[in-house]
């Protein structure tokens, strides 16, 4: 689809709001390296979660006088200047697909399921939540608007936001990122995944173990700006694609041995490339690679399907069928939190959307 059929052209301003609810996701295959505007360097796949979300409420009216401020951001009800920038930056980012914003007014008034310095990155459910607001007004001055149309959208306004965002509009597994493994796949929204998934990836589980809550020290603006000139970059960007083909291979015919090797490859890579950037950092602590270290033998001895993967940070993500939901929390509580009796936890599991509220 050409990026003119992304303009809204009309210059309808009104009085409206609009309020959603957007999950964040986790990455199985890793987004990692992009370029141009927010166009990722390799197909990525994730799952939608359900219990981690954002609810935004924005309300538009038009603006009056110059003086009037294009937006207010709040966060739970408060007035939040420091998050002005990255919100001022999403809006500018948008502004040529839907020019008419600029006439409008918003009050946009967040908050998250998760405490915002609990470690989770909330930039792709709230950059979801708030495309979804946009995408809804413009609903209302062009409402012949049909459902798929206002996610692809939705998606695309997401993506220019965070490329995570993009996912965070489809569940219970999306995709972003063209590849000649999925018919319309494309780079500048993510889809539904709408192949065959065997019955042991339904209803699967994600524990989010919080290893550390302070601000990580690079973003992953920053880490994906480092890929641009990274030694190893064309060939992880290659492993991706094959790990996608992958991937995508075990979700129908439900081989779950090959599903937890290549998630668990991922996340590791991920890390491994952040190691090799110039400059070299790292973001996992000692006790993320001692918790993968039991659970690891923790699979091994009790023949469980129980895989981690990491996103841009310490905390690690246990996957698990729902069926051996039971064992895992038995795990955490006899073999984890004896040794790390001040681990966190967030029981999540993948989910089936965003909904309007
Ligand atoms: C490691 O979507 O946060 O979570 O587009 O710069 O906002 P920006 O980056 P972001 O990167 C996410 C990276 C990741 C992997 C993933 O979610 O695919």
């Amino acid at each position: 689809m050409s990026l003119e059929k992304f303009i809204f052209t009309n210059n309808q301003v009104i009085s409206f709001s609009s309020f959603w609810e957007a999950p964040s996701n986790i990455a199985l295959i890793k987004y990692w390296g992009k370029k141009g505007n927010q166009i990722p360097s390799n197909p990525s796949i994730s799952f939608l979660l359900s219990k981690c979300f954002t609810r935004t409420k924005i309300t538009f009216s038009p603006i009056n006088s110059k003086k009037d401020n294009w937006f207010t951001f709040k966060l739970d009800g408060n007035i939040k200047p420091d998050f002005n920038k990255k919100i001022e930056i999403f809006l500018e980012r948008i502004l040529p697909y839907v020019p008419s914003l600029k006439k409008q007014n918003l009050i946009i008034d967040s908050s998250n399921s998760f405490p915002h310095s609990s470690g989770i990155a909330s930039s792709a459910s709230s950059m979801a939540a708030m495309a979804l607001c946009i995408t809804d007004w413009e609903k209302q001055i062009n409402p012949k608007m049909t459902e798929e149309r206002f996610k692809i959208k939705a998606s695309f306004l997401a993506r220019l936001g965070s490329g995570s965002a993009s996912r965070s509009i489809y569940g219970p597994i999306a995709s972003w990122g063209k590849t000649s493994h999925i018919e319309k796949s494309s780079d500048k929204y993510a889809i539904p995944f709408t192949q065959k998934v065997h019955k042991i990836f339904h209803d699967f589980c994600n524990t989010i173990i919080l290893i550390d809550d302070n601000k990580k020290e690079i973003s992953s603006t920053e880490g994906h700006r480092l890929m641009n000139d990274h030694p190893f970059a064309q060939k992880r960007f290659d492993q991706a694609n094959q790990n996608f083909f992958e991937i995508k291979n075990s979700f129908e015919t439900g081989d779950i041995e090959k599903f937890i090797e290549i998630v668990e490859s991922e996340a590791l890579t991920l890390h491994g490339l952040m190691m090799t950037s110039s400059p070299p950092y790292k973001l996992f602590k000692p006790e993320t690679i001692e918790i993968i270290e039991l659970i690891k033998n923790y699979r091994m001895s009790s023949k469980s399907t129980v895989c981690f993967t990491l996103d841009a940070g310490p905390n690690i993500h246990l996957l698990y069928p729902k069926d051996s939901k039971r064992d895992i929390l038995d795990f955490i509580e006899n073999e984890l939190i004896k040794i790390y009796p001040n681990l966190k936890f967030i029981h999540d599991q993948v989910g089936n959307g965003p909904k309007k509220i």
